[in-house]
């Protein structure tokens, strides 16, 4: 979740103040007057409400599309201000969208259902930009049909859900392709070595990726970009893992790709055996040089 985003876009309408909480942490986190002042206490909590999404979509230009949002046993929607917001280009602010008052604004319209707990989110004549992560969130505040402008740059508090990622198609989908490539032979000398996996040559940009060393998970030493790289009709992504001296050794390294194809999740993985790098460290070390050329 990202708090300074929807910080600098509550700012944006407001050019005031506004708080959230961190999910996490339950750290009160106050961004003021244009970011200048950030800071956080244990102050403020109440039960964080839980707020659940439905998952991620692919559709089609002009079509209309329904998000799903409920709340975590527990909590009901009829305690809270209900909104949508989104967020088309990854880095760009947070948007409102809508909430349970206003209802329609433009293409997009929210349905209540409290006892049913359903808000959804209906958006019609799908354009390509509406491409992006839509966010059902929850505010404390309970606010008449009076002040319905005026809920998404208040001093609230909200409470948001993971986000649902839709995609307006404008490719065919397609499938990623997956390589690990070795650790570069500067690298060789190397205590640590780093292996790269590059997903590419896929449509649309819902992946995600994992490794693992002799078929068990690994998460330490991995660093997977944040987004993947559009370059004309497909995209690429790439992930790094820092392998340690003692796990070098006579290992399979697998990286593994989850790819949504707007029905299924299916896996595409690339393994590398230790073994096979002959060119690459502490064994070849030993050998001797070749001859060099003249
Ligand atoms: C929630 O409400 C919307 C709009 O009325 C409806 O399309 C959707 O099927 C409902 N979802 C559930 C899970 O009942
Ligand atoms: C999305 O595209 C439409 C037309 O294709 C344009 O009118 C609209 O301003 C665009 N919206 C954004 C947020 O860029
Ligand atoms: C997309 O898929 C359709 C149907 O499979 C095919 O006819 C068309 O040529 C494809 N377009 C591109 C750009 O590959
Ligand atoms: C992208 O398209 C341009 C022009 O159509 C082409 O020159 C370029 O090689 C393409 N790039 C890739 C990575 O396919
Ligand atoms: C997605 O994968 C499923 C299962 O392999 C397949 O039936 C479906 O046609 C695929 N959809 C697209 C859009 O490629």
């Amino acid at each position: 979740m990202l708090l300074t985003d929807l910080c600098l876009s509550c700012l944006l309408h407001s050019g005031g103040f506004c708080t959230f909480i961190h999910k996490q942490t339950h750290h009160c986190v106050v961004h003021q007057s244009k970011l200048s002042h950030i800071f956080t206490s244990h102050i403020c909590l109440a039960a964080a409400p839980e707020v659940l999404q439905s998952g991620e979509q692919t559709s089609h230009p002009g079509v209309t599309v329904t998000l799903g949002c409920s709340m975590a046993p527990g909590f009901s929607m009829s305690s809270y201000t209900m909104l949508w917001y989104r967020q088309t280009l990854y880095g760009t602010p947070i948007e409102y969208l809508t909430n349970e008052f206003e209802k329609v604004v433009g293409r997009f319209q929210s349905f209540l259902d409290a006892s049913n707990n359903n808000f959804s989110l209906e958006i019609t004549k799908l354009l390509l930009n509406d491409s992006g992560t839509y966010y059902c969130a929850a505010s404390h505040i309970l606010l008449s049909t009076f002040d319905v402008k005026l809920v998404h740059c208040a001093n609230y508090e909200a409470h948001f859900g993971q986000g649902t990622k839709l995609t307006v198609l404008e490719y065919n989908v397609t499938a990623p392709t997956v390589k690990i490539l070795p650790p570069s032979s500067k690298e060789c000398k190397n205590k640590k070595k780093t292996l790269v996996c590059v997903a590419s040559g896929f449509y649309p940009d819902h992946v995600s990726v994992f490794w693992q060393i002799d078929e068990v998970t690994e998460t330490n030493g991995v660093a997977t970009d944040n987004n993947a790289v559009r370059k004309n009709e497909s995209y690429s992504i790439t992930s790094r893992l820092r392998v340690s001296a003692k796990d070098w050794r006579s290992r399979t390294f697998t990286c593994t790709v989850t790819f949504f194809n707007g029905t299924d999740y299916k896996q595409y993985s690339d393994s590398l055996k230790e073994e096979t790098l002959s060119f690459c460290c502490e064994k070849t070390m030993q050998q001797p040089k070749p001859p060099s050329i003249v």
